[in-house]
């Protein structure tokens, strides 16, 4: 077994040391070579040192190199070294981390990283949360507080009776909300299209003054950090219009929601506390290892009364936190350790010090190409920055010269009707020579007449 395991972490190494090196997007060489792994099932055990081997040869040169420090695209995070690590050491625990009389160390890392996470964020001590996949579950879990909760208060148990016969509970949401909010509705009963859906500004914020007059079992869904511009919705001002009326705001901050940590940023994420949930990830900005994510429940009550499993032969009588009594999973891996142990090696200085260096980057991307002639179609007032080549056609052409380049990869989206090419700088691992050799990079193949 230690040979075998010493082999990987020799493999993991080394694949981590290339990165800085090699391509970004796998070359189509590698993933041709993939067609190797498409045998039949073998009838007969391998030697595990070949199937490592099998596994690094063929797949590590297949995989995007998302871990190194010019991954530029959808909004991803590379591992710090230490959550790595602790994920390692995890893994070889192998807890089934859903209750703390059989997993006691990890549940009780959980519950210090809940803790850490709400003084970070200034959140009251008493909030609940559940650490699960990312923010589609985070939104799952608190919209399924949410449900619960506003239920509740028209007297319906919707645990008990589901949905049928229930008092409709109206769903509002921005026409820029993430569409894995809008999944979790569907998956919750609640619908992806029955919602009310209020108009947003240029940069995708939900107009507060448009928001409709509430009444009844009603569920506020905001947003902090769009996936495009990065924009945060007035959350404050909406906290306040629809508690005047006992809806309950939910805040979709995948990455957004990290502002809170930041002293700089208190001008984004004031009121946000305001809120009754929050949904958020720790993949993202806090650069730990998939998955990981946490959904925020003011009332802990409500997300236990949501999410609780006890059966007979469950030893959940504790008086320590369960955290299956939050999630909706009762088997799950323990999250709370690379957490932890991100939080435990950056300190609270650290954690500011990274949002706030990965926004520095994503602005000197914004002025590298607007001092090029090019057009950046947000306020980049966070890590997030669309920018336009030309028209749509030239814009896809250069998105895809870049990938194909290697020195760094972005992916495209379509904002408001014009195509763009998205830049997210959320990865620890880079650096100030890294935005300008990606930058170098993209302008060379922007300006390129024959593209
Ligand atoms: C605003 C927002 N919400 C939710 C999600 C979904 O997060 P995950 O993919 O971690 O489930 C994202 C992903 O980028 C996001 O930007």
């Amino acid at each position: 077994m230690r040979k075998l395991l010493e082999n990987a972490a020799q493999r993991a190494i080394s694949y981590l040391e290339s990165l800085e090196f090699r391509g970004v997007a796998p070359l189509p060489e590698a993933i041709a070579k993939l067609a190797v792994l498409d045998q039949p099932l073998p009838e007969e055990p391998s030697e595990p040192e070949m199937v490592l081997k099998l596994l690094d040869e063929i797949c590590s040169s297949a995989t995007m190199a998302m871990a190194g420090p010019r991954f530029f695209g959808f909004v991803i995070g590379g591992s710090l070294p230490v959550t790595l690590a602790a994920n390692w050491l995890a893994g070889a625990w192998d807890q089934n981390t859903a209750l703390y009389n059989s997993t006691p160390a990890t549940a009780y890392l959980e519950q210090i990283a809940l803790r850490w996470i709400l003084d970070l964020f200034r959140l009251p001590r008493e909030c609940g949360g559940a650490f699960v996949t990312g923010a589609t579950m985070a939104n799952f879990s608190s919209l399924a507080t949410a449900r619960h909760a506003v239920l509740k208060r028209a007297g319906w148990n919707v645990d008990a009776d589901g949905l049928f016969g229930a008092p409709p509970i109206t769903v509002i949401i921005g026409t820029e909300a993430h569409p894995s909010l809008i999944k979790s509705l569907g998956l919750l009963g609640l619908g992806r299209n029955r919602t009310i859906k209020v108009p947003t500004d240029s940069q995708g914020r939900l107009r507060a003054d448009a928001l409709p007059s509430l009444s009844g079992p009603t569920i506020v869904c905001t947003q902090a950090g769009n996936v495009n511009t990065g924009a945060f919705d007035p959350i404050s001002e909406i906290c306040e219009m629809a508690h005047q009326d006992g809806a309950w705001v939910h805040v979709d901050g995948a990455f957004g929601l990290w502002a809170m940590a930041v002293p700089s940023m208190v001008h984004l994420s004031a009121g946000m506390e305001n809120a009754d949930s929050w949904a958020m990830d720790f993949h993202k900005w806090l650069n730990v290892p998939y998955d990981s994510g946490l959904a925020l429940v003011r009332d802990a009550d409500a997300l236990r009364a949501a999410m609780a499993v006890t059966a007979d032969y469950l030893p959940t009588a504790s008086p320590f936190r369960n955290p299956s009594d939050f999630t909706p999973e009762l088997s799950r891996r323990a999250r709370g350790v690379e957490v932890w142990a991100a939080l435990q090696s950056l300190g609270r200085n650290g954690v500011a010090e990274l949002i706030e260096r990965t926004c520095r980057h994503a602005r000197r991307f914004a002025e590298g190409f607007q001092s090029a002639g090019f057009e950046v179609l947000n306020d980049v007032a966070l890590n997030q920055v669309l920018v336009a080549f030309g028209d749509a056609e030239t814009t896809n052409r250069v998105i895809s010269g870049i990938q194909t380049d290697g020195t760094c990869w972005c992916g495209g989206t379509i904002w408001q009707g014009r195509t763009a090419m998205r830049i997210s700088v959320s990865s620890w691992a880079t650096t100030d020579d890294d935005v300008e050799q990606g930058l170098e990079a993209m302008l060379r193949i922007a300006n390129k007449r024959d593209l």
